[in-house]
């Protein structure tokens, strides 16, 4: 099914959608291999990737997938924010995923919620560059906010935003309450890369579990688009894939 010119696959439930999407990322891995390159991923936290983390971690352990070839670009962090707080999403990374593949480290990359203010402007342009000095994003996974954010571009994030500090939505905010224990602990900027740097990806992957996220992939499929809902940029763009389950699918129009 396409809306908009966003190819839609709806699967009976997350586990499967995950699994697909990881084992994509895997063919896109050996083919790579297979070429004597690398393959570079844009990787995304929360709580929607982790079926994909897990299975990406099966591969390794139980068909030997190896990922000495693989260059990551994670999305975004917290800013300010410590590698090793419990809340960063080096840490969570590190748990989710990089701890249990054979990744080299110095192939992952991370925003840094360390630096001060000043350097923070250089370092971001410094990140788009690493980015296109590896080839450009060969896929790039996203979930998506309650905001209609991708990545940390909450809306008011224009098309050509590139990597930058940005100001947390109040809802953002919110739905991170919890891992902070209280919304008081939330940071209130992170470092995130824009719309424009995740529209240059080859492929984009947008996946959505659950009836909380029914009414924004209908906004981010079907609404007009505007800033007020960064993820409806993607409806410009070619090679884009919304992998939903049945309750994140279920208000899209027949
Ligand atoms: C995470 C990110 C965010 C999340 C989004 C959905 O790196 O950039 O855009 O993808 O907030 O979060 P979950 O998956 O926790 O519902």
């Amino acid at each position: 099914m396409k809306r908009n010119g966003i190819s839609i696959q709806i699967y009976e439930d997350k586990e499967q959608a995950s699994v697909a999407v990881a084992q994509r990322m895997g063919e896109l891995i050996k083919a790579k291999q297979a070429l004597g390159k690398k393959a570079v991923l844009g990787l995304a936290t929360g709580a929607t990737p982790i079926g994909v983390y897990e299975e990406l971690i099966r591969l390794h352990r139980e068909e030997g997938l190896s990922f000495q070839n693989v260059i990551t670009f994670n999305l975004d962090e917290y800013y300010p924010m410590q590698p090793a707080s419990d809340q960063s999403y080096v840490a969570f990374m590190q748990q989710q995923l990089f701890a249990h593949i054979d990744i080299p480290a110095e192939n992952i990359n991370i925003p840094d919620g360390t630096l001060g203010q000043e350097v923070v402007d250089t370092y971001c342009e410094a990140y788009e560059q690493k980015i296109a000095n590896a080839g450009g994003l060969d896929i790039q996974l996203l979930g998506i906010g309650r905001t209609g954010h991708v990545g940390f571009n909450e809306p008011g994030s224009t098309a050509d935003s590139l990597t930058r500090l940005v100001t947390l939505n109040e809802v953002t905010r919110q739905d991170a309450a919890s891992a902070f224990d209280g919304l008081e602990n939330v940071p209130t900027q992170a470092i995130t890369m824009g719309v424009g740097t995740i529209a240059k990806a080859k492929n984009i992957i947008l996946m959505a579990w659950g009836e909380k996220k029914a009414e924004i992939v209908k906004k981010a499929l079907e609404g007009e688009i505007t800033t007020e809902v960064p993820a409806t940029f993607l409806q410009k763009l070619e090679g884009v894939e919304f992998i939903l389950d049945k309750e994140a699918a279920g208000r899209i129009d027949g």
